[in-house]
Order: C-alpha cells, then sequence, then structure tokens
C-alpha cells in the first residue's frame, strides 16, 4: 500500500496551476450517456475518481478516448447497458450520478445503492423521490435500484428537503430529456452545478437559473455533440493556499476561479492572512500566525465541507482558540485523532471541534480515512517538525492530480513510497 513520506516543516512558495474540479468533470462526464454525438472535454483531471467513471461509461458500451492528457472524447451513442454494478458503484458514491442520465436515455436504469461511506450514512433519498416524481417506478433489491419510466420521464417540480449537489445534478441530467418542464426548489448552487448546466446547455439542453435555489429545465428530444470544459478545483486551489499559509509560506494558484472561493478567502483574512486576487490567481501569505477563526460549513456559497479538514490543520497552529462546526455530514472529524497525533489540541462535542493553537506539530505516523481528512493530514504533516508518514494514500489520489509533483514544486519535501520503491517530489529526501 502506498505512503505519503513528508519531511516537514519548510516554507512552501511559488506557483502553481489548479487542475480541473473532480467533481464537476464526474457529472459532466456521466452526462454523456445523454448525448447524440460525441463530447470532447477540456481540463479532465487525471484522478482515481475520473478513472472510475470512465470505467463505468465503457461497461455501458461508450467509447471513451484520452488523446492528450487533460482532453478527453466520449461517444455514448452506441452505449446499450443500463447499469452501475456494485463494484465500481462502492469504490465511488459518485457513480450513482449516472442514474438520471441511463433513466432518461433508456426509459430503465439499474444502479448499485452506494451504501454508507466514512463521512456519513449518505443516503440518496432524495435522487429516487425526484425519479418518482417524474414519474419512473423505482424499487430497491439486493443493494440495487431500479428504475423505470418505459414511456419517458416527464417533467415535474420537485422540492428538496436538504441542499444535494449530486441530487441536483441527477435529476437536472434526468429532465434534460424529459417531456416539458422541470423546476427545482432548494437547489444546489456550487459551482459544479452551474459547470454542468452551462455545459448541458452548450449541447442543446434547455435549463435556467443555475447558481440560484431554483433551477427550471424544458425538456428536449435531443442533446448533440459539441464541446465543453470544466472549472477549475476550488478545494484543490484552497488546498494549496493552505499549504502556503501553514508552513509560512506564500503560494500563488494560477488558472483558478476566486469568485468561487468568497467564504474561504473571508476567512483566510479574518485569520491574519493577506489574499491577494489578480483575475484568475489567488496569492495568500501571513506576516505573523494567523488568528483562531471560527468556521460553520453550509452549502454553497457558505463555507464548503470540502475545506473543512484543510482549515482545521490552519487552525491548529493559529493563535487562540475557534470552534469548526461541520453542518452537512455527522460523521466528517476522522482527521480529528489523527491531527492530535501530530500534537494538536482538539476537542470534540458533537459536530462542534474547539481547537487551541499550539506552537508547533511533530512529525508522526498518520492515516487517511477519506479525501478531504487526507489532505488535512498533508497539510499538517508540512508545517509539522521531522518525518510524517501519511497512510492510505489511495484516498487522496481520488481528488488530487500529482499532489507530490505539485507540492514538491513548491518547494515541500515529499515522497511516495510503495512496495519499497519511492518517487521523489520536488527536492527529494536529503
Ligand atoms: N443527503 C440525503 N439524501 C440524499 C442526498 C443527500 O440525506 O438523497 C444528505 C447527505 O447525507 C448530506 C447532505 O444531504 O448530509 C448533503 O449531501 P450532498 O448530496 O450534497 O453530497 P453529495 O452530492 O453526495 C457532493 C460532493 C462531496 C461534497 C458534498 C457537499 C461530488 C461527487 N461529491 O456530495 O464531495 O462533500 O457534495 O458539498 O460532487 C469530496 O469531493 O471529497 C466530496 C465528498
Amino acid at each position: 500500500m502506498e505512503q505519503l513520506v513528508i519531511h516537514g516543516g519548510r516554507p512552501l512558495r511559488g506557483t502553481v496551476e489548479a487542475s480541473g474540479a473532480k467533481n464537476a468533470a464526474l457529472p459532466l462526464l456521466a452526462a454523456s450517456i445523454l448525448v447524440d454525438g460525441v463530447v470532447t472535454y477540456h481540463r479532465i483531471p487525471h484522478l482515481r475518481d475520473i478513472a472510475t467513471m470512465m470505467s463505468l461509461l465503457v461497461y455501458q458500451g461508450a467509447k471513451v478516448e484520452f488523446d492528450d492528457k487533460n482532453r478527453l472524447h466520449i461517444d455514448g451513442r452506441e452505449a446499450d447497458q443500463p447499469e452501475a454494478p456494485y463494484d465500481l458503484v462502492k469504490t465511488m458514491r459518485a457513480s450513482a450520478l449516472v442514474l438520471g442520465p441511463l433513466l432518461a436515455r433508456f426509459g430503465k436504469a439499474r444502479v448499485s445503492l452506494p451504501g454508507g461511506c466514512a463521512i456519513g450514512a449518505r443516503p440518496i433519498d432524495m435522487h429516487l423521490k425526484g425519479l418518482e416524481a417524474m414519474g419512473a417506478a423505482i424499487t430497491v433489491e439486493h443493494g440495487y435500484v431500479s428504475a423505470s419510466a418505459p414511456y419517458g420521464l416527464i417533467g415535474a417540480r420537485i422540492f428538496f428537503d436538504q441542499v444535494t449537489v449530486t441530487g441536483t445534478e441527477n435529476l437536472m441530467m434526468a429532465a434534460v430529456l424529459a417531456e416539458g418542464g422541470t423546476v427545482l426548489e432548494n437547489a444546489s448552487r456550487e459551482p459544479e452545478v452551474v459547470n454542468l448546466a452551462e455545459s448541458l446547455r452548450a449541447l442543446g439542453a434547455k435549463i435556467q437559473g443555475e447558481g440560484t435555489g431554483t433551477i427550471t429545465i424544458q425538456g428536449v428530444s435531443s442533446l448533440r455533440g459539441g464541446s465543453v470544459t470544466t472549472i477549475p478545483d476550488r478545494i484543490e486551489t484552497a488546498t494549496y493556499l493552505a499549504a502556503g499559509l501553514i508552513t509560512g509560506g506564500d503560494v500563488m494558484v494560477t488558472g483558478c476561479e476566486p469568485a468561487d472561493l468568497e467564504s474561504f478567502l473571508t476567512h483566510l483574512v479574518s485569520a491574519g492572512a493577506t489574499v491577494e486576487v489578480n483575475g484568475d490567481t489567488i496569492r495568500c501569505f501571513a506576516k505573523r500566525p494567523l488568528r483562531g477563526t471560527d468556521i460553520q460549513t453550509m452549502p454553497h456559497p457558505g463555507f464548503p465541507t470540502d475545506l473543512q479538514a484543510q482549515f482545521m490543520a490552519l487552525m491548529t497552529l493559529a493563535e487562540g482558540s475557534c470552534t469548526v462546526r461541520e453542518t452537512i455530514f455527522e460523521n466528517r472529524f476522522m482527521h480529528v485523532q489523527e491531527l492530535v497525533r501530530l500534537g494538536a489540541e482538539i476537542q470534540l462535542a458533537g459536530n462542534t471541534a474547539v481547537v487551541r493553537g499550539v506552537d508547533h506539530l511533530s512529525g508522526a505516523p498518520v492515516m487517511a480515512t477519506d479525501l478531504r481528512a487526507s489532505a488535512g493530514l498533508v497539510l499538517a504533516g508540512l508545517a509539522a517538525e521531522g518525518e510524517t508518514t501519511v497512510s492510505r494514500i489511495y484516498h487522496i489520489d481520488r481528488g488530487y492530480e500529482r499532489i507530490e509533483e505539485k507540492l514538491g514544486k513548491l518547494g515541500a519535501v515529499i515522497e511516495r513510497r510503495s512496495n519499497g520503491h519511492s518517487m521523489l517530489g520536488g527536492e527529494g529526501l536529503g
């Protein structure tokens, strides 16, 4: 099993380019099932989750081809297998994103239930209720969702009890080829949802209101092939900015979208960081230690749950105390005990962590439990004195493209160890 070995305590400095966003690319790829033509995707990151989605589309009969590092062509016209098997869904919950498109295209779909995961139970009941409202008959048996709408889906008004990102995306994709109009109320306003709506529109869909709580979709008879581009990864961008700050360095991320990170950047400024935004670049540094700053995760445009672990890592070395409240997922604090192993002082009570800043962290072996938790541990390891080994890094490979190479470019001493071999990033271990 692979590990990341980090020799911490070096300020990271320099410039790094944002990759395409995993959580934007996944629904865009799933949408290829809806299209009567070839879709060319730009800025697709090389990640484990993207490879899983590609395998799923190939399983369904689509032709999928990377023609250069980050450009992908998908021809879904010959797809004939409206199914997502357990083996693929269990490694990536976002596989459930094919449910809406398969049902819209084939009038039936059989998709494995994703099951729980490290950060919470994460049911997909709102996806299913929405599809039922559009006329689908749904049964859940033997761990699979079977959905059928032999005469096609019919537009409906759907109210989400709770904001759901992939739920909004799934129903938006289902509605694109439905008969009549669909209104999604209390819809997700996440930038990834906006990226999906704009891309579907470029392929012929009729969608309005993305980026607000009400999205309206007027069904069309088909979508045509075309070209779409994934937005920059806001979570990756913020993680590199945090890497600069936690090490007392100075990092600039290029090719990013500052407007998508308003809440995160505002909290950095409250904590005492200097944030310079210039077009599609963000630079962050701090002249003195950061101050403890409270956060509470919320759907966009609130503070993203996908940055909670990274912000908490920053706060472990801030002056004073602060609270980190997680309102989206019930179990997204698995990094807390690992940060404590590195010397952090954190107390947990329900969905709130109280972090009391310490003056240093010290390297130790720690274990990654999920994607963003592992990013928080890598950040803490970059700041900790001595060696930190982060194991189970397959989690981080799901969502961070070439992380050791990018951090190495900024001056981190970080190495991937695999079966006794090592692949050095940056200057290497001296
Ligand atoms: N929920 C339900 N029922 C549903 C759907 C959601 O109860 O039918 C609950 C969830 O359990 C959770 C809340 O609603 O408590 C919000 O979950 P949401 O559906 O928004 O999460 P998701 O769509 O499964 C996406 C991202 C996550 C990110 C969340 C929240 C993708 C592929 N995944 O998940 O990203 O944390 O939105 O912003 O877009 C990650 O990248 O590490 C990651 C976990």
